[in-house]
């Protein structure tokens, strides 16, 4: 069942999207935590950021699972995710390091990248919150639109669309490396709750057949519906094909 909530702008988008965070990990302090990267959860993470400031969150115990990373790139390339993450959240706040998981994107041998990730969430006991952003053609993580529904972390090259949406973060679109491993669809879909934040008219299409197109492996996203617990955290913008909720 998917919820949706309504935000005002982006601002309001980040702060009820940090409260329900937030709220998972002081009700379990020691929650795993599946996380995003992209340019839609970065106000959310800056407003937890703030509460870990002020003495409201407490992150010591948490774990953390992140969605994706670009294969050939190691955790310390400023344009990987990994260094994304400690950047924009990580560095700011008391997670132990060693409880930070990203897929290795150094390890070229896809195979083995990919069973020691889903190895790895596996024994966490899958994600109690997966928080997800929404790419323009209805991908989750890097599972871009396709025939079949994956399952578990892999080895995806980078659609056209994607290689041109992430070519914003880097020099030149050449730079953007071509391939990716992901989280599947199965793992995601084995979180406790599913947190999807979106803002801005060009997510508008991608969160309408999310919640309401059909079950299609061509908008990845729209299998959230088949899943109990997800909430939707929209700005008027991203919500504006979706009418009447
Ligand atoms: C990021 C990820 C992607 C993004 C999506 C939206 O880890 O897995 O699916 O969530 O591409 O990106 P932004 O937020 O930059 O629009």
């Amino acid at each position: 069942m998917i919820k949706i909530i309504r935000a005002r702008d982006y601002d309001d988008m980040s702060r009820k999207a940090a409260n329900i965070i937030s709220a998972q990990v002081i009700l379990k302090p020691d929650c795993v935590l599946g996380l995003a990267t992209g340019t839609t959860p970065i106000g959310t993470y800056e407003q937890l950021i703030d509460w870990y400031k002020k003495g409201d969150i407490d992150f010591s115990e948490v774990r953390s699972y992140n969605l994706d990373e670009y294969r050939g790139l190691s955790h310390d390339d400023p344009q990987s995710y990994h260094f994304f993450m400690n950047d924009k959240f990580f560095d700011h706040i008391n997670i132990n390091p060693a409880n930070v998981h990203v897929p290795d994107g150094a390890n070229d041998d896809a195979d083995a990248a990919c069973a020691e990730y889903d190895k790895m969430v596996e024994e966490a006991g899958f994600c109690d919150l997966q928080l997800l952003g929404i790419g323009r053609n209805g991908h989750i993580g890097f599972n871009e639109p396709d025939d079949v529904f994956s399952k578990g972390t892999h080895c995806v090259d980078l659609t056209q669309s994607t290689i041109e949406a992430n070519s914003r973060l880097f020099e030149h679109e050449e730079d953007v490396p071509r391939q990716a491993y992901t989280m599947g669809v199965q793992t995601i879909m084995n979180a406790r709750m599913i947190l999807v934040v979106a803002n801005g008219e060009n997510k508008a299409q991608a969160v309408h057949d999310m919640c309401f197109g059909p079950v299609t492996p061509s908008c990845p996203a729209s299998i959230l519906q088949l899943h109990p617990n997800v909430v939707v955290v929209a700005d008027e913008e991203a919500l504006s094909l979706c009418k009447d909720c």
